[in-house]
């Protein structure tokens, strides 16, 4: 079960990723989560990754490209995972197709943009797990703190307005043409692609990724 989401800043790919890795047992491959991992830890990719990911701006691709095949050829991986966040622009599909890494699904969560900024802006995450709440629409038991451990919660640096606008035009630009790509190959091959309408319940939208992915 090698599995892509794709869809905008705040489409709900984090929030639904959960579920996905939980029923299939595989790991969660997060693009986002590594590097703010990497920047935490001021390595070199964090360092170098840092300014574009405050100006909502893509990492390079050599980058990433290398990052995420390392991590594919890791043990856990051996029987499938979930990339979120990745592949993102049509040179990062083309390096997981050189790597011989083959894609069983593509999951596409379609959200309109002025969601997507009411839901980034009040988006409030755990920086130890990635768990990730809403002010309004998931919030936590008790006002800015984590369900399961208590600790603080904080908002992305990149989470400000003007740095979502950019994140979306980016979307737009570099990563959309994936859709007609992942289209055109779920043609000629046995992947699948699936369109989910990424606006209602969590639940609801969780429901329709599982069946979806059988
Ligand atoms: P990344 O961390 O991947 O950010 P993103 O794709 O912009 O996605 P988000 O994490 O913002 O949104 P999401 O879809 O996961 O939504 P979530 O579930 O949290 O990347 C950050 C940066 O890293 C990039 O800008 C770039 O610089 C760099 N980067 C990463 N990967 C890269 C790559 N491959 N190449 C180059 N650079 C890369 O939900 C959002 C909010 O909405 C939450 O508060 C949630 O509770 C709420 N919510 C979720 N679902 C619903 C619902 N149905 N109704 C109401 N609210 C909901």
């Amino acid at each position: 079960m090698r599995v892509i989401l794709l869809g905008p800043p705040g489409a709900g790919k984090g929030t639904q990723a959960a579920a996905i890795v939980d029923r299939h047992s595989i790991p969660h491959l997060s693009t986002g989560d590594m590097l703010r991992s990497a920047v935490k830890l001021a390595t070199p990719l964090g360092i170098e990754a840092k300014g574009y990911m405050d100006g909502g701006n893509l990492v390079p691709d050599d980058l990433i490209i290398r990052l995420v095949q390392d991590r594919v050829t890791e043990a856990d991986c051996a029987d499938g995972f979930l990339l979120d966040g990745f592949p993102r622009t049509i040179p990062q599909a083309e390096g997981l197709g050189s790597a011989n890494v083959s894609i069983d699904h593509v999951v596409e969560i379609q959200v309109p943009e002025d969601e997507v900024v009411r839901r980034l802006g009040g988006r409030r995450v755990h920086p130890g797990s990635g768990r990730t709440y809403h002010v309004e629409f998931k919030p936590p038991r008790e006002e800015g703190k984590d369900d399961e451990t208590g600790e603080p919660l904080i908002q992305r640096d990149d989470d400000k307005e003007d740095v979502i606008r950019n994140r979306m035009k980016v979307y737009r630009e570099q990563t959309s043409p994936l859709v007609d790509y992942y289209r055109a190959q779920a043609e000629n091959s046995p992947l699948k692609f699936h369109v989910i309408d990424g606006v209602g319940e969590v639940d609801g939208i969780r429901e329709q990724i599982l069946a979806a992915l059988g």
